[in-house]
């Protein structure tokens, strides 16, 4: 048995408080019966309308997946280019991306079916750190690489500040090989911090997202996440959530 308000906030609709909120002001519907009194708890068998529309009951489910490059972070494509929910056809949970990765960009991405997980996850205010390798043209001043960790100006603002390490170069070739990480989730973000330095992306992997590593998998591989693991990243969202408020 789970509280109405948490089963809704699962489905993706609202946060939990929106969701007490749409059942203080009768949108929603237990079973055919409107319920306007909070802590209702419902079994799976129970019918949830909300807005006359039923939410989707599933378990919820938590998956990692290694992107290979060309696969959209979706559920579909209209182009009928491949989609990362193609690597679970056999899945009856209907997963989708915690976020994104771009078409080319290979590595870590998470899935599940947990609206409001993701939804967490996701917040700016929760800063959870992403590794990215990149392969860049040309082999970047040190000075250059300083500016992307202290924070550069793009066209949607300033980036928050990064850890940038040079991990080899090639100086025949003209390429390097370069850690950062952010906890920001601008579109094509890491490609345009190097472009604002004047370096073009040729390759981008996504190693690590928080704590959880690409290790043992390969590419176009996904595994379950431990129960445990689940837990720890909801509470390392909520943990910088915590540090937030408090600034
Ligand atoms: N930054 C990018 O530029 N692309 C990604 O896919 C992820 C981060």
């Amino acid at each position: 048995m789970e509280r109405l308000q948490k089963v809704i906030a699962r489905a993706g609709i609202a946060s939990r408080r929106k969701a007490e909120e749409l059942i203080k002001d009768g949108k929603v519907k237990l079973n055919g019966k409107t319920v306007t009194e909070l802590g209702v708890k419902v079994s799976p068998s129970d019918r949830v309308e909300v807005n006359e529309i039923p939410i989707e009951r599933e378990e919820p489910v938590y998956f990692l997946l290694y992107k290979p490059r060309g696969v959209i972070s979706s559920v579909s494509d209209d182009k009928g280019r491949k989609v990362v929910t193609d690597f679970f056809a056999e899945l009856k949970e209907r997963i989708f991306p915690i976020g994104r990765l771009d078409y080319n960009t290979s590595g870590l991405i998470l899935l599940t079916n947990d609206g409001e997980f993701a939804n967490l996850l996701m917040h700016p205010r929760n800063k959870i750190e992403k590794v990215y390798v990149a392969k860049v043209k040309g082999v970047p001043l040190k000075e250059n690489l300083k500016k992307l960790a202290k924070g550069i100006h793009l066209e949607d603002g300033k980036t928050a500040p990064a850890k940038v390490k040079m991990l080899s170069m090639d100086k025949k070739k003209q390429t390097a090989i370069v850690e950062i990480s952010i906890h920001e989730g601008r579109n094509r973000q890491v490609r345009r911090m190097f472009e604002a330095i004047g370096h073009e992306v040729l390759k981008l992997k996504r190693e690590r997202y928080g704590f959880l590593t690409l290790n043992g998998l390969k590419a176009g591989e996904a595994r379950e996440l431990t129960p445990h693991e689940v837990k720890q990243l909801r509470a390392s969202a909520l943990e910088s959530e915590k540090n937030n408020h408090r600034l």
